[in-house]
């Protein structure tokens, strides 16, 4: 497979390359893109150096399969012309992802909806990867109604500029902002931008993503979106009320049992997911199971994940593999 990855010298970019290598992904041909300013610029991937193309060139490389991860306007702009192409696109931006024409993806959940037909496929965002991965099951199960999640998300998941500015403000270095206010020693209830409706756009992605990749607009999704200073690692407080009534040991077994979920959930030894753990790693944490006790057939829970892994660059190449596997490039 000839494979572009767009956006290669950013932060998801970065972990593209090392899941390729990692999971020994078909690549006979690897072509890095970003913008105009790295033109030239080396990359190392499986110990090759590799120039950084522009997007023009790219294109007329004619990659079977292109990765995005470069923005959305660089996305609405140059992924119509890579599938013009021929090139399949599998895009991590929020460009086409409630787009109908598009398809919305997460391998374990609805990989198989996809076609030959699917040139553009959307990549969710990283906090609704991790949502859905422990709510699919669930609502298999036992159907679900409303689900209210507050997010605790890291800086890695606004991109490399962020990133810089919580070192700096440790290193105590003034620096290029990337928030509106420190975000060292600060949780800001503030992610991506507000829109007229009081709530963000990641909170509106959290609350209509779900639906699509479920395929299912009976339930609803409340969403408030946290920054945290953590590093890397999204967490999120879920809960859910069902339709029907569930057994906890049931719910346990349930995601224990659910390939790309692991279940961390023992108070007597502080078992619980965390960042930290979940770092560097391609599954979602679940732990905190609890009944909510205030009201019927509502569970709580507390779910984290690697967002530059599942919430991205894992997610992706999975997609790219089901299409490989299930000859659709
Ligand atoms: N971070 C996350 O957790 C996460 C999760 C899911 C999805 N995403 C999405 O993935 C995308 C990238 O995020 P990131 O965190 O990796 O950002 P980032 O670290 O800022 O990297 C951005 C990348 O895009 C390239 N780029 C920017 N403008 C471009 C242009 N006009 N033409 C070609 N390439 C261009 C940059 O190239 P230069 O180095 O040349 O500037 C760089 O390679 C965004 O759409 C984001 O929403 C991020």
């Amino acid at each position: 497979m000839k494979v572009a990855v767009v956006g290669a010298t950013g932060m998801v970019g970065e972990v593209m390359l090392k899941v390729l290598a990692e999971r020994n992904f078909p690549v006979t041909e690897l072509i890095p893109v970003a913008s105009e300013r790295s033109v030239g610029k080396k990359i190392t991937y499986k110990e090759h150096d590799y120039s950084v193309v522009g997007l023009e060139t790219a294109v007329s490389m004619r990659p079977d399969i292109a990765l995005f991860s470069a923005g959305g306007e660089t996305s609405l702009e140059w992924a119509p012309k890579f599938a013009e192409a021929g090139t399949t696109v599998v895009d991590n931006s929020s460009a086409w992802r409630m787009d109908p024409s598009k398809k919305l993806v997460v391998p374990e959940i609805n990989a198989n909806e996809l076609t030959k037909d699917d040139k553009i496929i959307a990549n969710p965002n990283c906090s609704t990867i991790q949502l859905v991965m422990a709510l699919a099951p669930l609502h298999d199960a036992y159907k679900m109604k409303r689900v209210v999640v507050s997010t605790y998300q890291s800086v890695s998941g606004t991109g490399v500029k962020a990133v810089r500015q919580l070192e700096n403000e440790i290193a105590g270095v003034d620096g290029e902002m990337a928030y509106p206010y420190p975000i060292g020693r600060n949780a800001l209830p503030h992610c991506d931008v507000f829109q007229d409706n009081g709530y963000t756009k990641e909170e509106m992605k959290l609350a209509k993503e779900p639906q699509k990749i479920l395929n299912d607009r009976t339930f609803s999704v409340s969403a408030t979106a946290v920054r945290i200073p953590t590093a890397g690692g999204h967490s999120e407080s879920v809960n859910v009320e069902f339709e029907n009534d569930f057994d906890l040991a049931d719910v346990r077994k349930l995601l224990s049992q659910t390939p790309g979920v692991v279940v961390q959930d023992n108070t007597d030894t502080n078992t619980y997911p965390m960042p930290i753990y979940a770092h560097d790693k391609d599954e979602v944490f679940v732990g905190r199971i609890r009944r909510d006790e205030t009201q019927p057939n509502t569970l709580n829970m507390w779910i984290v994940a690697d967002n530059l892994r599942k919430g991205a660059a894992t997610n992706t190449i999975q997609i790219a593999e089901y299409l490989i596997e299930n000859e659709l490039v």
